[in-house]
């Protein structure tokens, strides 16, 4: 298990500014921008304190703030340097606020949120069980929970049988996602942990003529493999030119399946 993100402490710098650079990238996609507002127009609650877990530099908290208009939000990540950019960006904006802390032990009291939301957060979890426990305890009776993912195995770039620049997913996947099909099993954990799964939604995500964000998904991937001493630098840099060229010459593709869950917390106990 070799995920930078759920080491993100233990990162350098300028790792922490890739990633960042990477988050802002994502959520200003008009693609991720429609899926967004897609599944969190189906959050209806007004007046709501949210508790938004894996926060990261804030880039989909614009998002949410604008989508569910919470009176409260509190964002937290164990990354420090992503919390004060979070901080930064929100400075002056009176019902966000972000501070450090875990899924799975946020510091927070019992039942003090309407939601908690987790975008693009469990795939990277050691203790997905633990986190789910924590929202289920942050959460009142009734409050709703809200995990939005990507169904990371079903990332592909290949035009065509044995694709050479699928084996960069496989890098990806080896370095930058811990648990690829964790949106597969998370009604199970869900429903285990107390939670009234409602929905599993699909998103499908197709990037053609502007990938930025997965080319920045594959870049990271295979520089960490890179920095692992997996491969060598010259294939990190052929991996990087070839999916240029296909960017230059407009046969690039590139699709993944995202997936949202929605569950309430129904009863007094798990
Ligand atoms: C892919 S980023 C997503 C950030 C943000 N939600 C977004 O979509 O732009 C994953 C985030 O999860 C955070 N993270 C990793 N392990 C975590 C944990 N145990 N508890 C909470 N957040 C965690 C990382 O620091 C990182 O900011």
């Amino acid at each position: 298990m070799t995920d930078l993100l759920t080491r993100i402490e233990d990162q350098p710098p300028e790792v922490l500014d890739v990633i960042a650079r990477s988050m802002s990238i994502r959520a200003a996609e008009p693609a991720m921008q429609s899926i967004c507002a897609r599944y969190m127009r189906e959050i209806g609650v007004q007046d709501a304190h949210v508790l938004e877990v894996g926060c990261g530099n804030g880039a989909v908290t614009q998002l949410i703030m604008q989508h569910l208009r919470p009176t409260r939000l509190l964002g937290i990540d164990p990354s420090s340097l992503f919390i004060k950019m979070a901080n930064e960006t929100f400075n002056g904006e009176p019902r966000a606020s972000f501070e450090r802390g875990d899924a799975a032990s946020t510091g927070q009291p019992d039942a003090s949120f309407d939601i908690v939301i987790a975008h693009t957060v469990y795939s990277h979890l050691l203790d997905p069980k633990g986190a789910l426990a924590e929202a289920w305890r942050v959460l009142k009776p009734g409050g709703q929970l809200v995990v939005f993912d990507g169904d990371f195995a079903t990332l592909g770039v290949a035009l065509f049988d044995g694709d050479p620049l699928q084996s960069a997913v496989a890098a990806v996947l080896r370095n930058m996602v811990h648990a690829p099909y964790i949106m597969r099993r998370l009604p199970v954990l869900a429903a285990a942990a107390g939670f009234c799964v409602q929905s599993l939604d699909p998103h499908g995500y197709v990037q053609t003529t502007h990938p930025d964000y997965l080319l920045t998904l594959l870049s990271r991937g295979t520089s960490a493999a890179g920095r692992a001493g997996e491969i060598g630098q010259a294939l990190v840099d052929g991996y990087e030119r070839e999916a240029q060229r296909r960017v230059a010459n407009g046969t690039f593709y590139g699709s993944m399946l995202f997936l949202s869950l929605t569950a309430r917390k129904i009863d007094d106990a798990p």
